[in-house]
């Protein structure tokens, strides 16, 4: 049985003070539970003092990016070890964001991915296609091509501490959100090509988690389907009550 992850990504809003009353809220409510993961992945800014908050706590803290070198001239950019000492422990790569207004590649996020599980973070690597992909037939070719350079190189060993998220671009703050059925599709998919490219084992145990709009009216059905063990959380990650209620319908 797989555990359902439920990240909460916070892009690039929240001050330190927001960032606090967010992650208080969420754990009042969700103090002692631990039949689902919870993350939370606020800016950098706002790291240390919600992981101050979250010491002792279920929920675990996450960024939303990471460079793949481990110091040195790089302005601008974040290590491992800077995220290691603030107790992160997830890192989200990859993102759609990231590869439209950054130009990420496949070739980079592999890069950051191989780093990030050398020195034991988490992944949780993003892929999904575009409108214009999706309405081409191409959606397949696309996600492939992405979960397979970005995940290059990456043991069966080292998958169990991978988590990736099927985001459909064309879902992602827009209110649309993929069917049920065509999530399912796409994660069965996902699934395939990991079984794929590093056997049975680990292609079962890795979490596939949906992004796109989830929200709680829409989470129960995603999470039900067999091939669907999470989300990754924008819009509606940014208030406690509407985070909790997705977590909820996990349960
Ligand atoms: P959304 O974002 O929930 O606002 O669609 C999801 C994401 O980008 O991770």
């Amino acid at each position: 049985m797989r555990k359902k992850i439920i990240a909460g990504n916070w892009k690039m809003n929240k001050t330190v003070a927001d960032a606090l009353t967010l992650v208080k809220g969420i754990q009042a409510e969700l103090a002692g539970s631990t039949e689902v993961e919870v993350v939370v992945c606020p800016p950098f800014t706002a790291l240390k003092s919600v992981g101050d908050v979250l010491t002792d706590s279920q929920i675990k803290l996450g960024c939303q990016n990471m460079s793949s070198e481990n110091d040195g001239a790089y302005t601008g950019e974040i290590s491992h070890t800077m995220l290691k000492e603030l107790f992160v422990k997830y890192v989200i790569l990859g993102h759609s964001e990231r590869r439209q207004y950054y130009k990420e590649t496949d070739f980079w996020v592999n890069k950051k991915v191989k780093k990030a599980l050398e020195t034991n973070l988490r992944p949780i690597v993003c892929v999904g296609e575009k409108l214009e992909e999706r309405e081409a037939g191409n959606t397949e070719k696309v996600v492939e091509a992405q979960v397979r350079g970005s995940l290059a190189d990456i043991t069966a060993e080292q998958f169990e501490n991978v988590v990736v998220a099927y985001e459909p671009v064309w879902a992602i703050g827009t209110g649309k959100t993929a069917t049920s059925e065509q999530a399912q599709e796409v994660h069965a998919f996902i699934r395939g090509i990991i079984r794929d490219m590093v056997g049975e084992k680990a292609a079962k145990g890795l979490r596939i988690q949906y992004g796109g709009s989830m929200k709680a009216s829409n989470a129960k059905e995603l999470l039900s389907q067999p091939d669907i063990d999470g989300g990754l959380i924008g819009g509606a990650a940014l208030e406690a009550r509407s985070f909790v209620d997705i977590v909820k319908a996990g349960l």
